[in-house]
């Protein structure tokens, strides 16, 4: 059976400021969901957060990218977004960039990720969200799933993943693709991805059988507004068993918290924590940055789920660990490498900053 898994997300404001969703916005979108239900457009839904982030994630047979659910995601943003103003919510439609609607959500501010597969015999299915950073965060992770034996014994050992994973990587400067082919291609594909503000992994496919594997959201919202107004958080669907790696390889990588970008009015650098739904509650100079990790069987595009991955105790090292490189960075306050380099704060206060003081500059004489 064809079936698109959708998730589309956007920040329509926060509760208390950037830190998490009010519950009554959750109860919102899911009366609108139910209400779509009846139409018959949609398989099954569910309705989550992680921090100020409202997610959708939805199952139907209208394939990727269609109007129909493009349409009633909008809405939906649009009907919280007038919640959210009721309760004075910080940042009340952040995400909406524009008012009008044009026949998908991408571009206008939501974040997308969709994948449409043919459902196998057990589809197992994680849906990895994140908060307070950027599109490029899910970079080194996919790396770690489809690429790195020393994360992903599958690699090595189970005959259905030895052929290797296709990476599709998005220039999103230049609105350029594409496709490195690994293991051989592993150190090209580095040289990109390793910058993850520029080269974002859209999406990775089985070699042998060319299934998707795993999608991402690569919509960078300052880009589209050519100004900040809040971080990407992006999402990431992975596909789990079978020709793709076990869930335990795919959680891996959160055992171990590198640096994102993000963290304080999406200027700096930070560890991605991973936790609980329940703890994606960015707190601390409003992070350090969260990601979670939703974990569902698909059943005729049934959601039975979720369960909430990220939660195990298995990770309470890695919370620990994230807390001690906040510190660390921290310790930096207004000073790279906590504080983003100056490409990355072009959509920041720099270009106004720079602006009023442009006439006090004065040529260095030559010597
Ligand atoms: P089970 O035997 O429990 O299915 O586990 C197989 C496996 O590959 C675990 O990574
Ligand atoms: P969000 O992108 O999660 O809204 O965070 C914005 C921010 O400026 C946090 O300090
Ligand atoms: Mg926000
Ligand atoms: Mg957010």
């Amino acid at each position: 059976m064809k079936l698109t898994l959708s998730v589309i997300k956007a920040d329509i404001g926060g509760f208390v400021g950037h830190s998490d969703s009010h519950p009554e916005i959750l109860g919102r979108a899911n009366e609108c969901l139910d209400k779509v239900m009846e139409s018959g457009l949609l398989i099954d839904y569910y309705v989550t957060k992680c921090g100020d982030d409202l997610q959708l994630i939805m199952t139907h047979q209208q394939g990727e990218g269609s109007e129909y659910i493009h349409k009633f995601a909008w809405d939906i943003f649009v009907d919280c977004t007038a919640l959210a103003k009721e309760l004075k919510l910080h940042g009340a439609g952040q995400d909406l960039l524009t008012d009008a609607f044009s026949g998908n959500v991408k571009g206008l501010g939501p974040g997308v990720a969709e994948m449409e597969i043919e459902e196998r015999e057990a589809e197992t299915v994680i849906i990895f969200m994140a908060d307070k950073t950027s599109s490029g965060a899910w970079n080194m992770p996919l790396y770690k799933m489809f690429a790195d034996p020393f994360n992903t014994i599958g690699l090595v050992i189970a005959p259905s993943l030895h052929c290797g994973f296709a990476f599709d990587v998005h220039d999103v400067k230049e609105h350029k693709r594409i496709t490195f082919n690994t293991p051989e291609e592993i150190y090209d594909l580095l040289v990109f991805i390793g910058a993850p503000s520029r080269y974002i992994v859209n999406a990775v496919y089985h070699r042998d059988t060319g299934e998707i594997a795993a999608v991402s959201s690569t919509q960078r919202l300052s880009m589209i507004a050519g100004r900040y107004v809040g971080k990407d958080d992006p999402v990431c669907i992975v596909r789990a068993q079978g020709n793709f790696p076990a869930v335990g390889e795919i959680l891996e990588p959160f055992a171990s918290p590198v640096l994102v970008e993000g963290w304080m009015r999406g200027s700096h650098n930070g560890p991605l924590m991973p936790v609980s739904v329940e703890d994606s509650t960015p707190a601390r100079f409003d992070g350090p940055p969260r990601v979670i990790g939703l974990g569902f069987q698909l059943a005729n595009g049934r959601l039975v789920g979720p369960r909430d991955m990220l939660a195990d105790i298995s990770f309470n090292l890695a919370r620990q660990q994230a807390n001690e490189m906040a510190d660390m960075m921290r310790r930096h306050g207004p000073f790279e490498p906590h504080r983003l380099p100056l490409e990355e704060m072009e959509y920041t206060t720099m270009p106004d900053v720079m602006e009023k003081l442009r006439h006090r500059f004065t040529d260095i004489p030559a010597d």
